[in-house]
């Protein structure tokens, strides 16, 4: 236990139910304090809105942000300048700018996010990550951030707001729908119950509380549900392995889906805490609304061996299947040919998202067995995507050459600068850096994460770790500064990073930058049209998505018909989105966890 710990503890914090009640009064000056701040900065934002005039505004009333020590350099060459300010403080200003603005304006309203479920799912997963980094800034240095304004009470008080918020969506995410979509929709469900667990167990151990038990029994239930989905579904009898993308299609092994899958049975490995509610229904209502009758869900114990049994021979079999191209990037997935059983025929698409989940299904896999070739794996698959986003180059020149995902150091998508990504394609940066953090979490070296069951890393491998992880810090600020000089007047951040760089501020389709897509690709996830051709419709009698599903009014649920579902918020064109603010905030709250300096717990 850290010493510091152990002295929170003795201050007697208040537990998740105490925040949500009214600040005592010891600590009522402080927050009145701050609220006054906060307002002088909401009239600044609204009216000024620049980040110089913020940071006056914030010497002006506090005097306090000084950049700290263990800055990160400052690059010379001119595609990897990332900024003047790169101190700990002030990034985590800006990660707190960031997220009010997705938070407390309509993109969050009505206890959801003005997307579709499985974003919602990734956003609300990205609210649970915001609070176990806030319990890491308590627990590390009692909420006062060198360099920030904010202290350990206002932090408190963040970290409530937002896990009321969470637990708004809890009641209100359409479970229904998403049950019934591809296997990959349902394993972002799975991620995001459990990183709310997590939270709950770090913010409780810091905390010497219990008291959020039953948030953890029906978080855990509903990970369950839709773990219970993907389960079974991996299959060797085409391509020796691996989960299909959506039974309402044809076959198509997919990274995304069986990096979820690493990722999500690992997690469930690692951090779900069992459930002996059998009830198998993700709503009260799904058997009403679909006319559908499920059998009992099978008792899951925490800890469970069929868990990382599923992580690990997935990850096998994905090593085996040769995902990546040329350059070492994770490509979109394989067909099966007519005829074939082998997954003979490959999509060379690249997204961003793709070279992320994996990330902290490696972590998860090393810190269940030790065995440090999963971080190796993660470690030369970062080097490959930071030099894909041409931060390696040797000149301005070469810099600004597309360099497999992104250019000038920045990533990008291919969608982004001629500005025709889909709703789907505007969160998947998001995804990347969420993932990267998560890999990038310092390893353990007194304190097993799981008691009995996860490993300690020695001094060298921790160390070892953080210097790897520590030396991506730049590229990972220079990209929060790309996302932050997308800002417009209503601070509301753009899809397209790079578009600073040739000084298109407005984010419109700038398609003299716009890149061809790979040889031998398809952009199924921006052309979602392509789902109802070959090689993807469904021809052979395709099994229905969702696993249950039957009766005549249970059309396969694609994607696409998903998407059709609900207002697409970015009609025609990209626009600035919850999906564009959502992987802003994602990038400049890597920027916040990588500049502040993590001890090894
Ligand atoms: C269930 O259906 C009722 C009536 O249609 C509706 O009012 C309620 O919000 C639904 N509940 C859920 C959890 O979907
Ligand atoms: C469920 O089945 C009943 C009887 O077959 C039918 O009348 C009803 O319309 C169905 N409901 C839905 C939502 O399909
Ligand atoms: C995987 O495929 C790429 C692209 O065809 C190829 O360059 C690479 O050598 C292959 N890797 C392995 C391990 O077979
Ligand atoms: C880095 O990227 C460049 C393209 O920008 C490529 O030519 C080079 O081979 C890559 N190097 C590594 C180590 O991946
Ligand atoms: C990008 O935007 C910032 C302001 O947000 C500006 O200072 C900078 O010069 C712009 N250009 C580049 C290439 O970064
Ligand atoms: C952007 O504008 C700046 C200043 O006007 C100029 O120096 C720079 O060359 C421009 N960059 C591009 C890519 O057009
Ligand atoms: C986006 O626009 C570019 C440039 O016009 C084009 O090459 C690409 O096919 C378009 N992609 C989609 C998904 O429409």
């Amino acid at each position: 236990m850290a010493p510091t710990m152990s002295k929170a503890r003795e201050a007697g914090r208040p537990s998740l139910r105490d925040t949500l009640i009214p600040a005592s009064p010891s600590r009522r000056w402080r927050v009145s304090l701050f609220c006054i701040a906060t307002l002088v900065l909401l009239y600044n934002m609204l009216f000024s809105r620049t980040i110089a005039s913020l940071a006056t505004t914030l010497s002006l009333t506090f005097a306090l942000p000084t950049p700290s020590e263990g800055d990160v350099h400052n690059a010379e060459l001119p595609w990897q300048t990332s900024g003047s300010d790169n101190s700990a403080g002030n990034w985590f200003y800006e990660f707190q700018n960031a997220l009010a603005s997705m938070q407390d304006t309509s993109f969050w309203s009505g206890y959801d996010w003005d997307s579709i479920q499985w974003i919602s799912a990734f956003l609300n997963t990205l609210l649970g990550a915001t609070d176990r980094s806030l319990t890491e800034i308590l627990v590390e240095y009692d909420g006062n951030i060198p360099g920030s304004y904010i202290s350990g009470p206002t932090i408190d008080g963040e970290i409530s707001r937002y896990y009321s918020q969470m637990k708004a969506f809890y009641g209100s995410e359409d479970t229904v729908q998403i049950f019934d979509a591809a296997y990959d929709d349902a394993q972002w469900v799975v991620l995001e119950w459990i990183e709310a667990i997590k939270f709950v167990n770090e913010y409780e151990e810091y905390n010497s509380g219990s008291r959020s038990q039953d948030d953890i029994r029906r978080f855990a239930h509903r990970a369950h549900v839709f773990y219970n989905i993907v389960q079974n579904e991996f299959d060797t009898s085409l391509c020796g392995g691996g989960i299909t993308w959506n039974p309402a299609l044809e076959p198509y092994k997919n990274a995304i889906t069986n990096q979820l899958f690493m990722a999500s049975s690992i997690e469930m490995y690692l951090h779900f805490p069992g459930d002996y509610n059998t009830d198998p229904y993700p709503s009260a209502n799904y058997s009403s609304e679909t006319n559908t009758t499920l059998p009992p869900l099978t008792f899951m114990q925490p800890h469970d061996p069929l868990f990382l049994d599923n992580a690990i021979e997935e990850y096998e079999w994905f090593k085996t299947q040769n995902f990546t191209n040329e350059q070492g990037l994770i490509v979109d997935g394989f067909h099966i040919s007519d005829g074939q059983t082998s997954c003979d025929k490959r999509n060379e698409m690249v997204y961003s998202y793709n070279q992320g989940v994996i990330l902290s299904g490696l972590r998860g896999l090393w810190e269940a067995t030790g065995d440090p070739s999963y971080l190796s794996d993660g470690y030369d698959l970062i080097d490959t995507v930071i030099n894909a986003t041409g931060w390696n180059a040797q000149n301005a020149e070469e810099a600004s050459q597309w360099a497999g995902l992104g250019r000038n150091g920045i990533m990008e998508d291919y969608c982004d600068a001629p500005a025709n990504c889909s709703q789907d394609a505007q969160i998947f940066k998001g995804i990347y850096f969420h993932h990267l953090g998560i890999f990038c979490e310092p390893l353990p070296t007194t304190t097993p994460l799981v008691d009995g069951l996860t490993v300690l890393a020695d001094g060298d491998l921790a160390d070892a770790h953080s210097s790897n992880c520590d030396s991506h810090t730049s590229w990972v600020t220079h990209n929060a500064h790309a996302a932050l000089s997308t800002r417009n007047q209503d601070n509301v951040i753009g899809g397209w990073w790079g578009a600073n760089h040739s000084n298109d501020t407005t984010q419109s389709a700038t398609l003299d930058m716009a890149v061809p897509i790979p040889q031998g690709s398809w952009d199924e996830r921006n052309s979602p049209e392509v789902l109802s051709q070959a090689p993807w419709a469904c021809r052979n009698g395709c099994r229905q998505a969702g696993q249950f599903s039957s009766g005549a009014n249970a059309q396969p649920r694609t994607e696409l018909t998903i998407r059709s579902q609900k207002r697409d918020v970015n009609g025609g064109g990209r626009g600035r989105t919850v999906e564009t603010q959502g992987s802003g905030v994602s990038v400049v709250k890597a920027a916040s966890d990588f500049t502040r300096k993590r001890p090894a717990r």
